[in-house]
């Protein structure tokens, strides 16, 4: 079974072409060990379901299950949430969205990291189809609460139940992590909502773009650029870019740089190398799978006036590089 990975599969992802069939698309978030993830599987045996993790060995058992249980309709994707949901799902594909116990280390302060909050919850709405479904499970008392104000503040989501949230779920298949709360009395809060037909909210798209590249001439040699090098932070606009550090071969220099924007985080490679004397190329490496955002053409500039400040007959002779906009 081939490995999937937000890096690498393409934006959007086509789900029936991959799956080999097209049927209803179910997603669960954070699936951890699988047993839900599992399950669904086997219980919509009509459905490609699909789960999306960022843990490495929750990702290798489970792809070791489906592949020992041959089970032809589940796949797994390595990614963050925020990313899949960006990049891979086109608007009002997912038939049903599946959260069980999300951020266990919920705290006020982490509001940034939560999966659950206003900008993720809209690009969810926005890929569920009208009378798709979502359904969140959560041990946290504050967790459930902060969930019911957002979801009642959210008009494209009606909700199933009477209440905020039930107590029991009759006929779930309980997750690892729900289990364990049991064993130790803690209580569990569930949530189920329809998308109804209410517009979704707006989630703007980011292109793709054609891989930065720079040519700069400068007085300097490559070895005093690698010995002028300092890590350093920047920030355009809500993209972050961290220059790391510098490794110097032969004839050429390789910068390790993490860029982080609002939908994907990435942590790329630039290679510097002297293409004639005294003019040097800038371009990404393939190493670890750089997708050409914003926010790498953003890293591509920043090196670009790097370069160029270390001396004053330095300059961008030619760049295919996206301008701020
Ligand atoms: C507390 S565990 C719950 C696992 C499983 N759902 C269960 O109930 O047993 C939370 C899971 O969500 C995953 N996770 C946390 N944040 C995530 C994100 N932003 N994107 C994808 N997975 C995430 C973690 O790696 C972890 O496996």
């Amino acid at each position: 079974m081939r490995k999937l990975s937000s890096l690498t599969l393409p934006w959007p992802t086509d789900w029936a072409e991959l799956f080999g069939a097209e049927r209803p698309l179910i997603v669960e978030i954070g699936f951890g060990y699988g047993q839900f993830l599992l399950h669904l599987a086997q219980q919509h045996p009509d459905a490609n379901v699909l789960g999306i993790e960022i843990a490495n060995r929750c990702l290798t058992h489970v792809e070791a299950a489906i592949d020992r249980r041959r089970i032809a309709n589940a796949r797994v994707v390595h990614s963050t949430a925020e990313t899949a949901l960006h990049h891979l799902f086109q608007p009002a594909t997912i038939n049903q969205l599946h959260i069980n116990f999300p951020d266990p280390w919920f705290k006020k302060k982490h509001g940034h990291r939560r999966l659950m909050q206003r900008d993720t919850l809209d690009v969810m709405v926005n890929r569920l189809k009208p009378g798709g479904r979502f359904y969140l499970a959560t041990d946290i008392i504050e967790y459930a609460q902060m969930s019911a104000d957002l979801l009642a503040a959210t008009p494209g989501l009606d909700n199933l139940m009477l209440t905020p949230w039930a107590n029991e779920m009759p006929g779930r298949v309980p997750t690892r992590y729900e289990g364990k709360a049991a064993r130790q009395g803690r209580e569990s809060y569930y949530f189920a909502y329809r998308r109804n037909d209410q517009p979704p909210p707006a989630v703007p798209a980011v292109k793709e773009l054609p891989m930065p590249h720079m040519i700069v001439h400068s007085p300097l040699s490559l070895d005093a650029m690698f010995h002028a090098f300092t890590p350093a932070q920047h920030r355009e606009g809500d993209t972050y870019v961290s220059f790391l550090y510098a490794y110097s071969g032969r004839n050429v220099l390789l910068l390790e740089v993490f860029v982080k924007e609002p939908t994907i985080d990435q942590h790329v490679a630039f290679l510097l190398s002297e293409r004639a004397p005294h003019e040097f190329s800038l371009r990404l490496s393939t190493m670890g799978h750089p997708r050409s955002t914003p926010g790498l053409h953003a890293a591509a500039r920043l090196l670009g006036n790097w370069l160029t400040s270390l001396h004053p007959d330095a300059r961008v002779v030619t760049e295919m590089v996206k301008d701020e906009d």
